[in-house]
């Protein structure tokens, strides 16, 4: 192994963001020290308006910090162009939400194709990555089905094959159960936590679902914008 291999996946240094100004003026984080390692599925939980979704935002480049640094996979982002930006989170970064914000005229297979698509991959190539990846996640033999005949635990997992089909090195995924029951909702963790340790990617997981916390490697707990502790969560295996 390389030295770089042993940095962190990602390390912040005293992160702010505040949003708004004057009355309006909210200080989403106040100073956030975080290390990811490669490899580790973390979980990030903490109260609503916390600011975890501010801290993932910065963490894949869709927001941009106010102070501090963030380096992830041993690039600096707050030194990135617009463009290398947009390259870093087509390429290095994958996205579950909540909501799983999967396009209903399309396919289950369509669906995952559509980030190599935008990235100029040929459709055939895409459509045949996507069916593997959707074996992957379980979902194989849906793979032709549109998302509104699909359940809720199908729906997240064409989302999560979405996420995985461009094999980024991190993962990350904003409540990705809150919108599923208890059963669904673990066999998602499964199909992550089986993610995060074949080819050493990293997973961030934003959840105040107390139900998933045992698939945590370790677990950041955010208070008022600052990382208050991290701790393993002798989490069952
Ligand atoms: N676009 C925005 N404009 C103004 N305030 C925002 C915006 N996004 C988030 N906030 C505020 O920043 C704080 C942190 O929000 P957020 O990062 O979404 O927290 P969490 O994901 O933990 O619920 C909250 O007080 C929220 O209301
Ligand atoms: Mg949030």
């Amino acid at each position: 192994m390389t030295r770089a291999d042993q940095e962190p996946a990602v390390r912040c240094r005293g992160l702010t963001k505040h949003y708004g100004s004057g009355n309006e003026r909210v200080d989403a984080l106040r100073g956030v020290d975080l290390d990811v390692r490669i490899g580790e599925l973390l979980m990030l939980v903490g109260p609503s308006g916390c600011g975890k979704t501010t801290l993932i935002s910065i963490i894949t480049a869709i927001l941009d910090q106010d102070e501090g640094t963030c380096e992830v996979l041993g690039r600096d982002i707050g030194r990135m162009t617009e463009s290398e930006r947009t390259r870093f989170r087509g390429g290095a970064v994958g996205f579950v939400f909540q909501a799983f914000n999967l396009l209903p005229a399309l396919t289950a297979a369509e669906n995952v194709s559509v980030p190599l698509l935008v990235s100029g991959v040929a459709r055939e190539v895409a459509e045949k990555r996507a069916r593997s990846v959707l074996e992957e996640v379980g979902l194989g033999a849906r793979a032709d089905a549109l998302p509104r005949k699909l359940s809720g635990g199908q729906q997240q997992r064409v989302a999560i094959g979405r996420a995985l089909v461009h094999d980024p090195k991190l993962v990350v995924c904003d409540e990705p159960t809150s919108n599923l029951d208890a059963k669904t909702g673990h066999e998602m963790m499964d199909i992550l936590r089986g993610v995060a340790r074949a080819s050493g990617r990293t997973l961030i997981v934003v959840t105040h679902d107390n139900r998933i916390f045992s698939y945590a490697d370790r677990i950041a707990r955010m208070e008022d914008g600052r990382i208050v502790e991290v701790g393993r969560q002798g989490a069952p295996s």
